[in-house]
Order: C-alpha cells, then structure tokens, then sequence
C-alpha cells in the first residue's frame, strides 16, 4: 500500500471510492465541494494507492472555533471489498501526521468513537470544543496536538459544503 498527497488527476476515482465506501453519493460530492471552493487543507489530504489504484482517501478542510482555523476531518472511505485490512488506520495517521507538521493546533471530526480513539481522538467537549450540532455529542470528537492552545475554545463551523449534507 502506498499513501500518497491527492492529486487534481484522482477527482474521478475519489468520487467513485467515496460513493462505494458509504453507499451513498453526498459524502463523494461532498469531496468535490470541499476541493472546488478552496477549503481542502491539500497537505492534509491522502489517497491510499494499491498497484496504482485509489482505494481509500481522506479530506482534511478549514473549520474554525471563533476566528480560529481548526482542521476537520473527513470524509474518509475504504474500497468496500478491502475495509478492516488497515487502510483507514494509514490515512488517519499520514492525516494527524501532516497536521503535527503544520503546527495545527488539533483535528476534529465527527463519527463513531469506538473507531477513532485509536488515534487519540476524544469527545471535543473534553478541551472545551462544541459541536455545531449539540445532538452529535461524544460522536464529535477532538485530537488536540502538539501546538494545541487550551485557550482555544468554542463551537465548531465546519467549511461551508458542509451545510448541504
Ligand atoms: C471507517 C473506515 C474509513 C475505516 O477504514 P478501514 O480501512 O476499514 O479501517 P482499519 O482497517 O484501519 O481499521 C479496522 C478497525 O476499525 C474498526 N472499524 C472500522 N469502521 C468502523 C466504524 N465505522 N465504527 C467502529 N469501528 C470501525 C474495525 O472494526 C476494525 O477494528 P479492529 O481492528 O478492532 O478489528 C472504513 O471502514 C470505511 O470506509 N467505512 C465506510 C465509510 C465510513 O463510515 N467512513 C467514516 C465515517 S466517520
């Protein structure tokens, strides 16, 4: 497996990978509304490549707490047929790993906790982030990094996009 930067030529597979992985085709065009306006984070976005094919990726794009940049995560997806086989695990880490290295403050993102803790993730209300929906509760979760600032407190906005979900 190879875990590579996203590239402008991988739009129309990551829109297939995307729309296999959930079964559904809103967190695919999703992708695409995050990276045509402008709100991808590019460093922090990942393909995950088997004998030259796209089979897993993920998005990391511009939220804020306040006037703060926050990165949030996802989507993220995995070929249907190769999901368990740590695929998911080498993008989150290759993600958490490029935010370490542009000093962002902490990641947030929204899913199952029984998942994401592996990585450190824990709820956001923990270090005092709110959820832009208070119904999501523990599912919005936060990894706060190395240059995390505890000052940094509030709710979160995700990217634009996001509100046509
Ligand atoms: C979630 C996803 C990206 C994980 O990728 P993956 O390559 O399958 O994950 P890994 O192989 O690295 O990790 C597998 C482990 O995660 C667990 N896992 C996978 N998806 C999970 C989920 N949604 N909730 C809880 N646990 C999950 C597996 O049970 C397995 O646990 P184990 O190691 O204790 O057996 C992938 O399953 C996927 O594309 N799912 C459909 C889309 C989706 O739900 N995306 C996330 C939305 S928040």
């Amino acid at each position: 497996m190879l875990i590579r930067l996203e590239s402008t030529r991988d739009a129309d597979r990551i829109h297939e990978l995307q729309a296999a992985a959930f079964g559904q085709i809103a967190e695919a065009d999703l992708a695409v509304a995050l990276r045509a306006g402008g709100h991808c984070i590019p460093e922090m976005c990942f393909v995950a490549e088997i004998d030259e094919r796209v089979v897993g990726h993920v998005v990391c794009s511009t939220g804020f707490v306040g006037d703060a940049p926050v990165a949030g995560l996802g989507p993220i997806g995995v070929e249907p047929n190769l999901q368990h086989d740590g695929i998911g695990s080498a993008l989150m880490h290759a993600a958490i790993g490029a935010a370490e290295a542009r000093h962002e403050p902490m990641i947030v993102l929204l899913g199952n906790p029984a998942y994401y803790c592996r990585f450190g993730f824990t709820p956001a209300s923990d270090i005092g982030i709110a959820p832009p929906e208070e119904a999501w509760g523990p599912h919005f979760q936060s990894r706060a990094l190395t240059h995390h600032d505890a000052s940094l407190t509030g709710t979160y906005r995700y990217a634009e996009p996001f509100d046509q979900l």
